[in-house]
C-alpha cells in the first residue's frame, strides 16, 4: 500500500479510531491501567464489560499504541495512552468524551447537510443550537466546561507572556467558562482583580478553579448573556468565542464589549488566526478548527483582514498581534476602543 493510500484510509475510517477512544475513556480503561498491568479477566470484571468483547477493544487500543501487552495475558498503559487519565497534567480524557459524544458526533454526520445550506450540522441534528442543548444536558455541558479547560490549560499562562497584561486592573473574561485563562492572568498580575462572565452552566466550575488558584478573594462570577451587555473593565479577553459566531452576532458582541470597556482598555481576541497561506505551519490547525464551527454553531475561523473588519464594526481597531501561542494556531490580537 502506497503512503497516500495509507493515508486516505486512515482518514476515512478516522470515526472508527475516535469512537475506539471514547469507548475505553467512558468504559474506564486508561484510569483502570494506570496503576499497573492487569490481566484482560479482571479488568473486565471491574468495568462491568464482557471479557471477549472487551479484550477486541484493547486489541484496537494496541494497534492504536495507547495501551500495550504486557505478558502473560495482561494489559497495560502505554506512554502515548496516559493523557487520557483524568489526573494526567495535560489530560485529553473530557475532549475525547465531548468528541465521542453521540450528541457532537452526530452533528458531524451532517456535514454534507450544512456545506449545502451553510447552516449548522449541529442545530440541524438536534433543532437547536450547541450551547441551547448543553444548557439543557448537565452532564455533557460539565464535560464541555471541562473539554475547554483542557484545551486552554496548556496556553493560559502563555498570554500573559506573549502580551503584556502588567497595567491591567480589572480583567473581565468574557465567555471565561471554568477560569483557566482567568486564573492565569491574575497569578501572573498580582495588583489586578477579575470578572468571568458567562451563562450560568459554563461559569459553573470557575469558583473551584479560583480558589485551587489562590486568586478567589480576586474574583467575581457573573452570569448572563454576552450579547445583551457584558461587565467593564481595562482588560477585556474573548478567548474561543468570536469563532463560534457569524459576523453578526460578533459585531453585536463587540459593540457591547465597546460598550463597557474603560477608556484606555484593551480587548484581546484570543483564538486561531487564519493564515494567508494553507502550507503555513500553523494552517492545519486553523483550517480543521474552521470546519469544526461550521458543523457545531455556524462561527469560523477569520483571518487578519476579516478581524479587522470585524473589530471596525464593533468600534476597535487592532492593536497587535502575537505570534501563535504553544505549537498551536492561536494568537493574541489586541485591539484598542475607537
Ligand atoms: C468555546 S467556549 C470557550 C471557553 C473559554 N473562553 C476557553 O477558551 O476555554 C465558549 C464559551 O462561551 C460561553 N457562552 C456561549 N454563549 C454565551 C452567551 N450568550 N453569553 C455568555 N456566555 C456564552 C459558553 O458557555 C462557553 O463557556
Amino acid at each position: 500500500m502506497t503512503d497516500g493510500y495509507a493515508s486516505l484510509a486512515r482518514t476515512a475510517f478516522g470515526y472508527a479510531g475516535s469512537q475506539i477512544l471514547y469507548a475505553a475513556v467512558r468504559l474506564g480503561v486508561p484510569d483502570a491501567l494506570a496503576g499497573g498491568p492487569v490481566p484482560v479477566g479482571k479488568l473486565a470484571d471491574a468495568l462491568g464489560a464482557d471479557p471477549a468483547a472487551l479484550k477486541r477493544l484493547a486489541r484496537a487500543l494496541v494497534v492504536l499504541g495507547v495501551v500495550r501487552e504486557a505478558p502473560p495475558g495482561q494489559l497495560a498503559l502505554a506512554e502515548a495512552g496516559r493523557p487520557l487519565c483524568a489526573d494526567h497534567p495535560r489530560s485529553m480524557r473530557s475532549s475525547v468524551l465531548l468528541f465521542g459524544d453521540p450528541a457532537v458526533w452526530r452533528a458531524w454526520g451532517a456535514l454534507h447537510d450544512s456545506v449545502l445550506t451553510g447552516e449548522p450540522a449541529f442545530d440541524q441534528v438536534h433543532g437547536l443550537p450547541l450551547f441551547d442543548h448543553l444548557a439543557g444536558d448537565a452532564g455533557l455541558s460539565r464535560i464541555f466546561n471541562t473539554a475547554m479547560r483542557e484545551g486552554t490549560g496548556h496556553l493560559a499562562a502563555e498570554v500573559p507572556r506573549a502580551y503584556d497584561c502588567g497595567g491591567a486592573r480589572v480583567v473581565v473574561d468574557i465567555g471565561g467558562g471554568d477560569g483557566t485563562l482567568l486564573a492565569a492572568i491574575l497569578t501572573a498580575v498580582p495588583g489586578a482583580r477579575g470578572i468571568l462572565y458567562d451563562t450560568a452552566q459554563g461559569g459553573a466550575g470557575a469558583g473551584e478553579t479560583f480558589r485551587r488558584a489562590n486568586v478567589a478573594e480576586r474574583c467575581t462570577v457573573e452570569a448572563g448573556d454576552f450579547f445583551a451587555g457584558v461587565p467593564g473593565g481595562d482588560l477585556m479577553l474573548l478567548k474561543g468565542i468570536l469563532h463560534d459566531w457569524d459576523d453578526r452576532r460578533c459585531a453585536t458582541l463587540l459593540r457591547r464589549c465597546r460598550e463597557a470597556i474603560h477608556p484606555g482598555g484593551r480587548l484581546l481576541v484570543i483564538e486561531p488566526v487564519m493564515p494567508a497561506r494553507l502550507d503555513a505551519p500553523d494552517a492545519a490547525g486553523a483550517v480543521m478548527s474552521d470546519i469544526a464551527m461550521l458543523v457545531y454553531t455556524g462561527g469560523r475561523e477569520r483571518d487578519r483582514a476579516e478581524f479587522g473588519d470585524l473589530l471596525a464594526a464593533g468600534g476597535f481597531a487592532p492593536d497587535g498581534l502575537t505570534a501563535p501561542l504553544g505549537g498551536t494556531a492561536i494568537r493574541v490580537l489586541a485591539a484598542r476602543p475607537v
